[in-house]
């Protein structure tokens, strides 16, 4: 762990939102009495009939229930476009970055009102009402923000699939939200790469269920090519739009109406369609996007996610557009057309606050400190890390490279079930240790548990866990409160549990250690084990697969597959290919395992059940933690084990 502590410097704490005395009353006042501190941050949006109730939540897992602001009315997409036409309409809201740095594209808040109230009546006419929910399978354009603004602004409920994902993952979340509209593109662009998205979108219509469901595909033009067409749901976006009137009244909307659903890995089972609600999602975006960045009017800010994951909903789109932000919008990738991308970005676009991923910063610091070439990032004043721990080394790096030793970086630890930012510092308030998300968010309040639940203090390692609701938490797993109670209020009563690790020093900072769970996070991506392995299972050749995470250099944690073969199948080079195309096509290239190892056994107890914690150890070349291994059915397995892992390197 890292030792250095980086104060905050006079200069950034003068000019900050808040600075330490702030933090330390706002949080006292955010703790001791939510409904007053909430009651002001809800002003921050506007409602069309404001709230006279803030609080009332429960954690009780007889009866999970989580409302704020629920007698309050709004919209979301009025409170990021509407609301700011007057003052800034001819502000530009987005920025968008095209893949090919000879593309780009400034869209002002007029523009985007009108794109998005074109659509909205766009979705009207293909029979989307308040409530349906519209599956988004779009790449990094601007027609994302849009559409999902256009839901928003009708009360329908989006539900994003990351491109990435595999058109069996799109037919399993069309089905679990029961999406009559997808929207499209015909084909992405990453890397100078044609990617043949609507193809996708056809296979994932080929299961009955989803076809049965899906009325319309609208499809947008990014490249201009050929694509199949089904007269029967196909339609261009283009057209449609250009035909739409500019005009639409936004919906009012309940503080508790849904407005997005975006589906997450858990330890067991499929994917879990995690359900937010309009009123304290938009709050918390808001105040996070705010203080964590030290926004202020005029400022340039770049989140480099993508709008397939939450930090793309709340830190792209809603969070900066509800405080009348410039955000950019990036649709390549770092490495092209060469490594200096991200740095061409802030400096043709002056970036003032950059958010990104560790493994985006490993995979630079990779090559070399010139990385960025002679690109001017003298505009930078704050950078952002979420999605995974970052280390020091890596922390340094961004911290002397990209921010020139000026820059605070913010750490942010949060969660798809969080909606916002939960641990972190704040550029003016909080003084830095590399590696350490810091301290918790108002109205926030972590504590450390032991196995039985019980609240550990002081300086000490355990079970992260949140004592009591905060607005931007997710409600309930779409169509399946029981399984949202048992996922994350049953382990340990009257707290929502976050399935991470966490340090506590003698500072009262947080040191995120990972997931307890069986959760991996590769590049910051979330990935369910027993998800791989239900692919893995799927293949006629495999009789037992296990999956484990192990420390990789650029990504984090790299996948490890323990695969058992059925009788009569040879393990082969070939074999471990096909396992590898076939777990991509079940899920999607994240998935992609990095290591199989063929083994002829499982290390199992004498009920059955495997023993992961050991296939953890040998995958991370931990032989000496293995602990007791003779309560096995069969001991000699984790012999033969370790003598063929797979090499890490
Ligand atoms: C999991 C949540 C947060 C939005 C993107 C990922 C890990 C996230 C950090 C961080 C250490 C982090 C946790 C968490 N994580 N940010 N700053 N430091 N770990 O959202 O896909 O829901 O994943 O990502 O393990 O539980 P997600």
């Amino acid at each position: 762990m890292s030792e250095k502590v980086y104060p905050v410097s006079p200069e950034v704490a003068a000019q900050a939102h808040i600075d330490n005395a702030k933090y330390e009353a706002m949080y006292e006042q955010s703790i001791n009495d939510p409904d007053t501190f909430w009651g002001e941050e809800g002003k921050r949006l506007d409602w069309f009939k404001p709230y006279t109730k803030v609080k009332n939540t429960t954690f009780d897992p007889h009866n999970v229930s989580i409302r704020w602001f629920e007698d309050g009315t709004l919209n979301a997409s009025y409170n990021c476009l509407d609301r700011h036409l007057e003052t800034r309409g001819d502000q530009v809201a987005i920025i968008w970055e095209g893949d090919d740095p000879s593309e780009s594209e400034s869209i002002t808040y007029r523009q985007l009102h009108e794109r998005v109230c074109r659509f909205a009546n766009v979705l009207k006419g293909q029979g989307v009402k308040k409530g349906d929910v519209v599956t988004l399978y779009l790449p990094m354009i601007s027609e994302a923000a849009v559409a999902m603004l256009a839901c928003t602004r009708i009360g329908a409920v989006h539900s994003i699939v990351f491109g990435g994902f595999s058109p069996e993952a799109l037919a399993a979340r069309i089905e679990g939200s029961q999406s009559k509209v997808v929207v499209t593109s015909n084909y992405s662009l990453r890397g100078g790469k044609v990617v043949p998205l609507k193809a996708n979108v056809d296979k994932a219509l080929t299961h009955p269920a989803a076809a049965a469901l899906v009325e319309s595909v609208i499809v947008v033009k990014r490249v201009d090519q050929d694509v199949a067409w089904n007269e029967k749901v196909d339609v261009w976006y283009e057209g449609l739009v250009a035909a739409a009137s500019t005009e639409c009244a936004p919906e009012e909307m309940e503080a508790e109406a849904p407005m997005f659903i975006l589906y997450t890995s858990g330890s067991t089972g499929a994917p879990k369609g995690l359900e937010h609600t309009t009123g304290g999602y938009m709050v918390y975006a808001a105040m996070t996007h705010q203080l964590a960045f030290d926004y202020k009017d005029g400022d340039i800010y770049w989140c480099t996610a993508d709008v397939g994951w939450v930090t793309g909903h709340s830190y792209i789109v809603y969070g900066p557009l509800a405080n009348g932000g410039t955000s950019v919008m990036f649709e390549g990738v770092p490495n092209y057309p060469d490594n200096s991308r991200f740095g061409r970005v802030i400096e043709k676009h002056k970036v003032n606050q950059l958010y990104t991923a560790p493994t985006a910063i490993r995979s630079l610091m990779q090559q070399g400190e010139d990385v960025l070439g002679d690109s001017d990032l003298s505009s930078l004043r704050i950078l952002g890390s979420v999605g995974e721990p970052i280390n020091p080394e890596a922390w340094n790096w961004y911290h002397r490279i990209v921010g020139q030793g000026r820059c605070p970086i913010v750490d942010t630890w949060w969660q798809t079930e969080t909606g916002g930012m939960m641990i972190l510092p704040l550029p003016g308030a909080t003084a830095l240790k590399p590696g350490s998300a810091s301290r918790p968010f108002f109205g926030v309040q972590p504590a450390l548990l032991d196995a039985d639940g019980n609240e550990l203090e002081g300086a000490v390692e355990g079970n992260l866990v949140i004592k009591d609701s905060w607005p931007g938490q997710s409600r309930s797993i779409w169509g399946d409160h029981e399984r949202f109670t048992q996922t994350y209020f049953t382990t340990y009563k009257g707290y929502y549990t976050t399935g991470d690790g966490a340090r506590r020093d003698e500072d009262g900072y947080y040191w995120i250690t990972g997931r307890v769970d069986d959760v991996i996070n590769v590049s910051g991506h979330r990935m369910g084990t027993a998800e791989v392995e239900s692919a893995l299972v799927a293949h006629p050749a495999v009789a037992e697969a296990a999956v484990v995470g192990y420390p990789h250099e650029l990504k984090g944690q790299g996948i490890y597959v323990y695969v058992t073969l059925q009788s009569g199948f040879e393990q082969s080079d070939e074999l471990m290919k096909e396992l590898r195309l076939h777990v991509r096509k079940e899920i999607g290239p994240i998935a992609s395992p990095d290591l199989i190892q063929f083994s002829p056994g499982m290390p199992k107890t004498r009920s059955g059940k495997i023993m992961r914690r050991i296939l953890r150890k040998i995958a991370e070349d931990d032989f000496d933690a293995l602990g007791d291994t003779s309560t096995l059915s069969d001991p000699s397995v984790v012999d033969d084990l370790i003598e063929h892992r797979m090499n890490r390197k």
